[in-house]
């Protein structure tokens, strides 16, 4: 059956991408033969994934570790992302993960897991203190000294497993840190706020605040390397994400419950705080200071759409304005668009039709959440010299303009006012096709108006002071 054979080579293939030579002294272990291979005698095996960039740096000191360790020790190497379930078998989160495993007299297999630095002479010397505890242990004695995985920490990088995650480096977790029983908390004094297992709770899952969580040990060499970058950010976030780390050799509860299994783990508590996201980019301030604000801004309500009624909403929230000490006012940056719509006069739109102009604007304000844009708009005519500057007006309502207040350039949509044709014209004036103008003459001043209170148009009294006016007759009228 040819297909069959064709399985067969493909699947022949896929085993030869192995990251380790068949017949080097790195064994390559897989689901058939590691059982039977563990058999024979204690194994350090690495979990790996080919695509690991982490475990590509490993392989020559591993290699090298192997050749040390011949005729003492085996030396292995699964491919974790192809035998998934090997991995699963042992709770491999990152790759690589490096352990020390044999069966122990009752058929067993225990194991221990390495968080120590990456050079061949420290996985050595970690492999036979492992082997020599065992051989102790056999003779019913403990081993002096130390024979926790933990000490090293040094350059402990790994790639996050399971679900493809690629990011920086990280140590090993879960087995047997304990670097020495630490006291100095590695954030006192700073921004970031340090999280315990009984505070976790309190200040985390049940706030409505956004938190970035490092979870992290002292003695992990990755963790070191992080920690400026944390400070800083937590700085840089001033409180709009709450920036918190969580020593996990102190408080292990708290990062089982989240499954830590590596330092530094981080982790995102959004809306769903039961569910937090792992963030897997990049660990400088810039990268973990873009991911929490897109977050926090993803939160925000959209900007409101708002009546042009002075000068001070103009300011405020298009064109910016200067600080000034002695009013007391701080400085504000122009946005980068403000649009701009003049409406008809109430009593030719109706309330629900003028409602209906503005859910159109606010429908673009939740579409631009994140864009640094504001939306306006006034009563046709309320603003004469401001359309003048847009050279809007006479019957040309509603109206909308796009206004660059930096540039003093603006578009004017030349489509009907619906909710489609709207969306389009900002799109199009995002992506720059739109014809822009210079303002014409110098940017008015926003005149003071009472803000429109939502209900219908009078007709006013003003139509009866113009016929008296007009007739010059004001006893009359009082008569009438
Ligand atoms: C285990 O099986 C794999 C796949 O057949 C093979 O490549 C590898 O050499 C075997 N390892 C040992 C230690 O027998």
């Amino acid at each position: 059956m040819p297909t069959l054979w064709g399985l067969v080579l493909c699947l022949a293939v896929g085993a030869s991408a192995s990251l380790y030579p068949e017949s080097g002294d790195v064994k390559v272990l897989t689901p058939e033969n590691w059982s039977s291979s563990l058999k024979q005698g204690p194994a350090l095996v690495e979990f790996y994934a080919p695509w690991c960039g982490h475990c590509k740096n490993l392989k020559p000191e591993w290699i090298r570790a192997a050749q040390a360790l011949k005729g003492i020790l085996t030396v292995g190497a699964v491919d974790a992302d192809a035998h998934r379930d090997l991995g699963q078998e042992f709770g491999i989160r990152g790759f690589p993960t490096i352990k020390f495993l044999h069966t122990d007299a009752s058929g067993k297999v225990k194991s221990v897991e390495y968080n120590g630095g990456r050079s061949a002479k420290e996985l050595v010397q970690w492999a036979l203190q492992q082997a020599q505890a065992m051989a102790l242990g056999r003779l019913g004695e403990q081993a002096g000294g130390s024979n926790s995985g933990g000490g090293g920490g040094g350059g402990c990088g790994s790639c996050g497993g399971g679900g493809g995650a690629r990011g920086g480096g990280s140590c090993g977790g879960g087995g047997g840190g304990g670097g020495g029983g630490g006291g100095e908390d590695f954030y006192t004094g700073t921004d970031v706020v340090s999280l315990t297992d009984s505070s976790f709770h309190k200040q985390v899952v049940d706030s409505d605040d956004l938190w970035f969580v490092e979870f992290y040990a002292p003695w992990c060499g990755h963790c070191k390397n992080l920690k400026t970058a944390w400070i800083d950010l937590a700085k840089q976030l001033g409180g709009k994400v709450k920036v918190g780390a969580v020593d996990c050799t102190q408080h292990k509860q708290t990062c089982d419950e989240f499954g830590v299994r590596g330092f530094p783990t981080l982790k995102f508590f959004g809306e769903n705080k039961e569910r937090p996201e792992d963030y897997n980019g990049g660990r400088d301030t810039g990268s973990l200071a873009a991911f929490a604000t897109q977050h926090w801004a993803a939160q925000q309500p959209p900007p409101e759409v708002r009546e042009l009624v002075d000068e001070v909403v103009w300011e405020e929230h298009c064109i910016g304005h200067a600080a000034d000490a002695d009013l007391d006012i701080k400085e504000v940056k122009a946005k980068q668009l403000c649009l701009v719509a003049f409406l008809p006069h109430i009593l030719d739109s109706k309330a629900a039709g003028r409602e209906a102009y503005l859910q159109i604007l606010r429908d673009l304000t939740v579409k631009y959440k994140d864009r640094p844009f504001s939306y306006f708009w006034a009563e046709g005519g309320a603003q004469p010299k401001l359309e003048a500057n847009f050279g809007v007006g006479g019957y040309g309502y509603p109206a909308l303009i796009a206004f660059n207040p930096v540039k003093g350039k603006f578009a004017t949509s030349k489509s009907a006012f619906e909710d489609k044709h709207v969306k389009q014209f900002l799109e199009s004036v995002r992506l720059g096709f739109e014809s822009v103008s210079d303002l014409a003459g110098s940017l008015a001043k926003i005149e003071t108006r009472a803000p429109w209170d939502g209900s219908e148009g009078t007709v006013e009294a003003a139509d009866e002071f113009d016929l008296a006016d007009l007739m010059g007759d004001d006893d009359k009228k009082a008569e009438l």
